[in-house]
């Protein structure tokens, strides 16, 4: 088996061989891109770095490659959004939408239905793109490039920003497949790869011990609550950087549900999370930043903490104490 890489450059994931790897192993010293390395040997051994995240695999490294990775990235903003409006048709959907998100950070965007909550979610990997008449003007610049360029390809895109929906949507394959499509249509063919990255994305999910004995069952013999981490271990297998949630608990049982904030939290060693909640207490434990909307417009944005203890706009107070929404 030749040596083989998948290596994303400035948004671009790219199957290569061992001078690729080397290539692009030079240029991320000497820039700031976000660059995913995954190096398979002669002997099929895997190795995944990225500058997100350290290396992930250091006692399989060779030696060619240093044991640590400047992260000049962390001092930036992972995400600015920049006067944002939204319309749907004439219907002004959100209006001069403006943040900036750490990596790392969890985000809960807070408001009653209706806001403008999972527009504004949905514009982070172009989801909109689809709806007729719908319409934006501003910036969303993730590592610094704005999606909306001209030269920003959707499904490139769409890897580097995961999104878990509300309702569990899991194919109807296998537990394995599931976990295995993102690699696979993204013309991943090696067999060790793909059973080490759907172990390794199950376990971030926290699912696998219940699973592992049978990644041949169909998918949607699981629970309800097993189904939502599939989906997540789903959306984490192609390794992207941004995973958006929309209510990603609210069709669940309480048990479930703070199975799922408990990963949450967890996953943002490795993500960078935008969270949509109507759970107060969930936008509480779980996100270091709480944005809260109203009628399109973004009121209110800070420390989680400050938010829901000592908010500096009456609106965010009536809502955070359920006084309406
Ligand atoms: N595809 C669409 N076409 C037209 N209007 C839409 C569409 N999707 C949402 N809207 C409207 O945009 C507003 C914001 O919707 P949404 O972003 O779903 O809010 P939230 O997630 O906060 O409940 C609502 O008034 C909704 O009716
Ligand atoms: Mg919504």
């Amino acid at each position: 088996m030749a040596p083989q890489c998948i290596y994303e450059t400035a948004g671009r994931k790219t199957l290569g061989g061992k001078k690729q790897v080397n290539e692009v192993w030079n240029n991320i010293q000497e820039s700031e891109m976000t660059i995913t390395l995954n190096k398979m040997e002669e002997e099929k051994k895997i190795v995944s770095i990225s500058t997100d995240i350290g290396i992930e695999k250091s006692d399989e490294l060779s030696t060619e490659f240093p044991k640590s990775i400047p992260n000049k990235e962390t001092r930036m903003n992972k995400i600015e959004s920049k006067n944002v409006n939204c319309w749907y048709g004439d219907f002004h959907v959100l209006r001069d939408i403006n943040m900036e998100i750490k990596h790392n950070t969890v985000t809960a965007l807070i408001g009653p239905s209706g806001c403008g909550k999972s527009t504004y979610l949905r514009i982070f990997n172009r989801m909109n793109d689809l709806i007729e008449g719908f319409r934006l003007e501003g910036e969303i610049l993730i590592d610094n490039k704005n999606v909306f360029a001209k030269d920003v390809a959707i499904n490139e895109l769409r890897k580097k920003v995961g999104m878990v929906f509300q309702k569990p949507n899991p194919f109807p394959k296998s537990i394995f497949e599931n976990v295995a499509y993102g690699l696979r249509v993204n013309g991943v063919t090696h067999k060790k790869f793909i059973e080490e990255t759907v172990e390794r994305s199950l376990k971030q999910a926290a699912l696998w011990d219940e699973v592992k004995d049978k990644l041949t069952k169909n998918a949607l013999s699981l629970s309800g609550g097993q189904q939502q981490r599939l989906c997540i271990a789903r959306a984490i297998a192609i390794e992207p950087s941004v995973v958006l949630m929309d209510e990603p608990s609210s069709a669940l049982d309480p048990i479930s549900s703070a199975k799922i904030e408990e990963l949450i939290w967890e996953l943002k060693a490795k993500y960078t999370i935008l969270i949509v909640t109507h759970n107060m207490q969930q936008a509480s434990r779980v996100s270091d930043r709480t944005a809260f909307f109203y009628l399109g417009e973004l009121v209110e944005y800070d420390d989680t903490k400050t938010i829901f203890t000592n908010p500096k706009k009456e609106r965010t107070q009536n809502y955070i104490t359920g006084r309406f929404g």
